[in-house]
C-alpha cells in the first residue's frame, strides 16, 4: 500500500506538525549572538525528551566564544578529512553525495568553516560511554532542541562530525571526564539561508495486517 501524502490542511492548522516540516539543517548564519535565555529554553526542551530507564544521560557543553568555535572547527576539519580518507574512496564518494543534494549544496566544501558553518552557538552533547541507549536518547533530546529552536525563530544544524573533537587538542577546552563521549553538536543561530526541503523516501513502510 502506498503511503498517503501528509494532509497539508491538517498540518497548516497544527503548529507542531508545521514546525516539524519547517525545520531545516541550516549552514549559513547571521552574525547575531543568541541570548542565553533562549539557549536555556532549548536545553530545557532537550531535557524533556524521553530516555531509556529515565536516565537522562545527556550533558551539554555550550560554546559561544567566536574564536574558540573557529579553532575547534579548524581542528575537527583536519581530523574529519583524515577519518574520511581512512574510510576509502568508495565511501568518500558516498559521503559527498550524502551532503550534496541540490546545486545549492555545492558551496558546502568551499565554506571557510565547513564544520560549524559560522554558527554563533555550538552545543556539544555528550553521554557516559557505558550507556547502551545513550545514542537514541541523545537523538531524541537533540530533535527536541532543534524543534524548540525553530519555534523560537532560531535555526539549527546537527553536526555528527563534531564527535571528532575528541581527537583534537581543543577538546581540553570542554573539560570532559574520561567516562563520557561526544555524540553530536547542535549549531544554533539565526539562519541566513532558507534551504529547500529535502525529499523524503516513502518506500520504507510495511503494514502488517
Ligand atoms: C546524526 C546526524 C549527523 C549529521 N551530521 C552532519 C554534519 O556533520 N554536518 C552537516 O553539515 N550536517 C549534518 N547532518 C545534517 C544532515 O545532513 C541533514 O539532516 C539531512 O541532509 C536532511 O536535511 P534537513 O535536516 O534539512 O531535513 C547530520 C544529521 C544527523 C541526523
Amino acid at each position: 500500500m502506498m503511503a498517503k501524502e501528509p494532509n497539508k490542511m491538517i498540518r497548516q492548522s497544527n503548529e507542531i506538525l508545521q514546525n516539524i516540516y519547517d525545520r531545516r539543517s541550516v549552514r549559513k548564519f547571521k552574525e547575531v549572538a543568541v541570548d542565553r535565555k533562549l539557549i536555556e529554553q532549548l536545553l530545557d526542551a532537550g531535557r524533556m525528551a524521553p530516555s531509556a530507564l529515565n536516565k537522562q544521560p545527556w550533558k551539554f557543553y555550550v560554546v559561544t566564544d567566536k574564536e574558540l568555535i573557529r579553532t575547534m572547527s579548524k581542528q575537527i576539519a583536519k581530523v574529519s578529512v583524515k577519518q574520511i580518507a581512512k574510510i576509502g574512496i568508495k565511501e568518500i564518494v558516498k559521503s559527498i553525495w550524502h551532503y550534496i543534494h541540490t546545486p545549492h549544496d555545492l558551496n558546502f566544501f568551499n565554506q571557510s568553516d565547513f564544520i560549524f558553518h559560522g554558527a554563533p552557538a555550538v552545543i556539544f552533547v555528550t553521554a557516559l560511554k557505558d550507556n547502551e541507549w545513550a545514542a537514541l536518547d541523545v537523538g531524541m533530546c537533540c530533535q527536541n532542541m532543534m524543534l524548540a529552536a525553530k519555534s523560537l525563530g532560531l535555526d539549527s544544524c546537527p553536526v555528527g562530525l563534531a564527535k571528532f573533537i575528541e581527537e583534537t587538542k581543543a577538546v581540553s577546552k570542554l573539560g570532559l571526564s574520561k567516562k563520557e563521549t561526544v555524540h553530536i553538536a547542535i549549531l544554533i543561530g539565526y539562519g541566513d539561508e532558507v534551504p529547500e526541503i529535502k525529499e523524503r523516501k516513502k518506500d520504507n513502510v510495511v503494514y502488517i495486517s
